[in-house]
Order: structure tokens, then C-alpha cells, then sequence
């Protein structure tokens, strides 16, 4: 049966889509210190720990995003974010005793980098269009952080982690 509700536009799309992305950033901040504690590689647990700090402030960002458009910050389960980082869960689970341990936890730090920096690309733009300036602003730094932290991590992965896991095949 036909309502006489409006149809969602841009702007609850927008809204619906912070609500996903609060929510993963919180996941992943409660996910990044398992993983570091997880990591045999010195430097990969302080990639972690670095990205964890800077989480933080990906989470309080997202908080002033929703003052910017009048809303109270709220969570919406997200099926993505749950899933890589179940992935990564089962990483750490079944490779503990590996020396592939590590190159494991790049891959899912790496999925989980990528799902940001697509999801904020994406709100970045939203916020654009729907002249949200101050959001846009917000979205871009921590955007910035995203894939500063995919570089490192690819870094990582080429030099010393994969390395030891090939060497000690
Ligand atoms: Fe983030
Ligand atoms: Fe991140």
C-alpha cells in the first residue's frame, strides 16, 4: 500500500550512512588494540597503536559531523565492518603460531583501510553536494589519515613482514 511518506533523499542517505561508519570506526577501535597486541612485528604494533590514536579522533570527528547536521550521534550496525574484521578474528585465531601471523593482520588492516577510505570518499562528496562545508572539512582529514595508513601499511608488507613470513617457510 502506497504511504504518503516522502521518499529519503541525499540528505538521509547521508545521515543513514554516518550512523554505518560511526559505527565501524567504533569497532575498529575496539579491533586495532587486539591486533596490535596480536602482531609479532615491532613495527606493525606501533602502526597499530598510531592508527588506534588517530581512530580516536576519526570517531570524535564523526561526532561533530552529526552537530553539523543538527542530528545526535547514533550507530547502525554495519554487516561490512563486522565482517572483515570477523576475517580478521579468524586470522589471529588460526595463524597465532605462525610467522604468517603478521602478514594476515595486514591483509585485514589493509581491508578494513580500504572500506574507510571508500566510505569516506564517498560521504566526503555527499557532504559536498549537499553544501555541508564544515562536514567536508571533517571528512577530509580523517580521509587523509586513511590512506596515509594504507601507504604505511603497504610499506610494511613489501619490506620486513611478508619477508619473514617467506623466510620462514
Ligand atoms: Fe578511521
Ligand atoms: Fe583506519
Amino acid at each position: 500500500m502506497a504511504t504518503n511518506k516522502t521518499p529519503k533523499g541525499l540528505d538521509g542517505l547521508f545521515h543513514d550512512t554516518l550512523k554505518d561508519i560511526y559505527f565501524a570506526e567504533k569497532k575498529i577501535l575496539a579491533t586495532l588494540p587486539k591486533m596490535a597486541m596480536a602482531a609479532h612485528s615491532p613495527d606493525l604494533k606501533a602502526a597499530f597503536e598510531k592508527h588506534h590514536t588517530e581512530t580516536q579522533e576519526h570517531v570524535a570527528r564523526l561526532e561533530e559531523v552529526f552537530e553539523v547536521i543538527g542530528k545526535k550521534p547514533a550507530a547502525k550496525t554495519c554487516a561490512a565492518i563486522m565482517g572483515i574484521t570477523e576475517e580478521g578474528a579468524e586470522i589471529m585465531e588460526e595463524y597465532k603460531d605462525s610467522p604468517a601471523l603478521d602478514a594476515g593482520l595486514l591483509a585485514a588492516a589493509q581491508a578494513v583501510e580500504h572500506y574507510e577510505i571508500s566510505r569516506y570518499g564517498t560521504m566526503r562528496t555527499w557532504a559536498s553536494e549537499l553544501g555541508l562545508t564544515e562536514a567536508v572539512q571533517l571528512l577530509d582529514l580523517t580521509l587523509a589519515e586513511e590512506k596515509k595508513t594504507d601507504v604505511a601499511l603497504t610499506k610494511l608488507a613489501e619490506s620486513a613482514v611478508n619477508v619473514a613470513a617467506e623466510a620462514a617457510e
